[in-house]
């Protein structure tokens, strides 16, 4: 279910303030780094370009592609399998298109870039913000307006906290974090 805190700092950072501020949100002062693992606002190069603009446009459902958006933690990255249902007789002769059929055909996963990434130590669900009806565009932006994705929306903590502050979610730090003390 919940991931756990793997970070020994970061379980004692965590159990020190959760007993000092109990359930009350604190102000808590962003350590440097905290953004490590989540890229720059530098799009990607991806090994397959890919335009969410282009394909948006022809009115294909997010969960195509992101199969578990809706019904699972993460949204999932698609395969090159699916892309070839529509391309084995779509644009075919384009060099990225013969691309993609290659690694349907080897059955290797294409190696596409992470965008939005959060830390180890934070519990995050995709099937409980799309049970609540929460858009995808409140936490990726205008993936739509998109040719090339990029991080538009920076997952701080506080970014978290307002909204769920703003829709009476969960503030308790262990809906966010797993305390194991
Ligand atoms: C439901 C059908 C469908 C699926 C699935 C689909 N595409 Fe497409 N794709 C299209 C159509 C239709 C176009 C032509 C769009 C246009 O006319 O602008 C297109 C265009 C493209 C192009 C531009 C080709 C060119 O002309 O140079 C690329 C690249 C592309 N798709 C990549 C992908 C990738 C990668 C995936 C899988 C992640 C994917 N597509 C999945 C329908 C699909
Ligand atoms: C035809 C397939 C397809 C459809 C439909 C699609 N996507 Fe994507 N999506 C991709 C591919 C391929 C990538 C990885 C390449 C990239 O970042 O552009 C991606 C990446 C993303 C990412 C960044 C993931 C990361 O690395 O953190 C987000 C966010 C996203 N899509 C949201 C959406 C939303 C919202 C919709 C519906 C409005 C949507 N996508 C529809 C194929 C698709
Ligand atoms: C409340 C914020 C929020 C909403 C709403 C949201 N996402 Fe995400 N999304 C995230 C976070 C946080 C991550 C990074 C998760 C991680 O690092 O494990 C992420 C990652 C992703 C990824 C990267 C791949 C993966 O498996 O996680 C894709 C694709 C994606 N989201 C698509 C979507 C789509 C499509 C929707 C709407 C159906 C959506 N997201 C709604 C916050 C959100
Ligand atoms: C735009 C609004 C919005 C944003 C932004 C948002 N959430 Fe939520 N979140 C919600 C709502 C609404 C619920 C309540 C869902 C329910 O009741 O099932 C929720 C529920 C949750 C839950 C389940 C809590 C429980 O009661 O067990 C977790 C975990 C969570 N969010 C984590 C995050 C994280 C981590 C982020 C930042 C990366 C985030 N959320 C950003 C609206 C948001
Ligand atoms: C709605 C989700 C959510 C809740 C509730 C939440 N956090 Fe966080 N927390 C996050 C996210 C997301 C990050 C990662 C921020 C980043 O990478 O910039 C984070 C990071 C942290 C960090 C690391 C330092 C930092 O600021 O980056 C600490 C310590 C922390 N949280 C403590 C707490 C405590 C104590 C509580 C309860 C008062 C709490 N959190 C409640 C989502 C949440």
């Amino acid at each position: 279910m919940t991931r756990g805190v793997r970070n020994p700092v970061l379980i004692q950072t965590l159990c020190a303030l959760a007993f000092f501020v109990g359930t009350a949100v604190a102000p808590v002062t962003p350590a440097r780094g905290a953004q490590a693992k989540q890229n720059t606002l530098k799009p990607p190069l991806q090994p397959v370009p890919f335009s969410h603009r282009r394909h948006c446009e022809k009115n294909i459902p997010c969960v195509l592609c992101h199969q578990t958006a809706a019904t699972g933690e993460t949204a999932g990255l698609p395969g090159a399998d699916v892309c070839m249902a529509c391309h084995q007789s779509v644009a075919t002769g384009a060099p990225s298109i013969r691309k993609l059929a290659a690694y349907a055909r080897q059955h290797k996963p294409v190696p596409w870039l992470r965008i939005y990434r959060i830390q180890d130590f934070v519990f995050f669900s995709h099937k409980r913000h799309a049970g609540a009806k929460v858009a995808c565009a409140a936490c990726h932006g205008k993936v739509c307006k998109s040719d090339v994705l990029k991080l538009e929306v920076k997952l701080s903590m506080k970014f978290c906290i307002d909204c769920h502050k703003a829709s009476k979610a969960s503030l308790k730090c262990n809906a966010c974090h797993t305390l194991s003390m």
